[in-house]
């Protein structure tokens, strides 16, 4: 199972060594899984033994002129190569275009990133229906490489993001054997998963793992909801 914890703009630099140091020694006794923690750029650290650490947002470039952004150069010096690309936060917070995003994307596939590529739709587009969910999806990766070899999908329903109402496991299942259709890459889901849902949702056919925001950022309950499905 794949557990990405995305710190969005929370923690520090101290209390990411802090919250990676006990995450580690727990990592440590679950081989079957795969740890991936997206810490602010302010803490970027270099990956463990058990823990991958990526990068939340990066921009397409390797050094220059690009007022507060971080790029390739910026990410060597911790050896990170594993970034987040098309954030719901990013993309409808911060305006980033889809043309940004594709470019973000062949840039870090140039690069042989391991790249999260997250897509999902608003609350009007679900009320559409399923179909306009899978529209709304097919817009957003159109033009992505889904074949390539470091990609993994996660799928984030915007409505579901911060807002404590996840997906239900319908929902859930299928969107996820839509999209599973389409790309046969790891598929994670996020958006208001914790203790309460996890172990549903991570038996959910087609669900390779989870992108977590709020329910990730104490490591005490992050670790207390993984063990949760044990
Ligand atoms: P929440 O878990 O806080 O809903 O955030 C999900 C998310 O955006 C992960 O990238």
């Amino acid at each position: 199972m794949i557990l990405a914890a995305n710190f969005k703009t929370n923690h520090t630099r101290k209390s990411t060594l802090e919250y990676l140091e006990t995450l580690d020694g727990f990592s440590n006794t679950c081989s079957e899984d795969s740890f991936y923690i997206f810490p602010p750029a302010t803490a970027l650290e270099s990956s463990s033994a058990h823990i991958t650490i990526g990068a939340q947002n990066a921009y397409p470039i390797e050094s220059g002129s690009c007022t507060g952004e971080i790029g390739v150069a910026q990410l060597n010096e911790f050896s990170i190569k594993t970034v987040l690309i098309g954030h719901s936060e990013r993309r409808h917070v911060l305006g980033e275009s889809l043309d940004l995003i594709k470019k973000k994307y062949d840039f870090f596939k140039e690069q042989g990133f391991t790249i999260f590529f997250c897509i999902g739709e608003p609350l009007e587009v679900k009320e559409q229906g399923v179909d306009a969910v899978m529209a709304y999806i097919a817009d957003q990766i159109e033009g992505i490489d889904l074949s390539y070899e470091n990609l993994i999908v996660a799928y984030e329903p915007v409505w579901a993001i911060g807002t404590g109402k996840s997906a239900t496991n319908e929902d859930i299942a299928q969107i996820h054997s839509k999209i599973k259709k389409i790309c046969d890459k790891p598929l994670l889901y996020g958006g208001s998963v914790k203790e309460a849902n996890f172990k549903d949702i991570v038996a959910i056919d087609g669900v390779d793992g989870v992108l977590v925001g709020t329910a990730s950022w104490d490591v005490a309950d992050y670790i207390s909801m993984i063990k949760s499905a044990k």
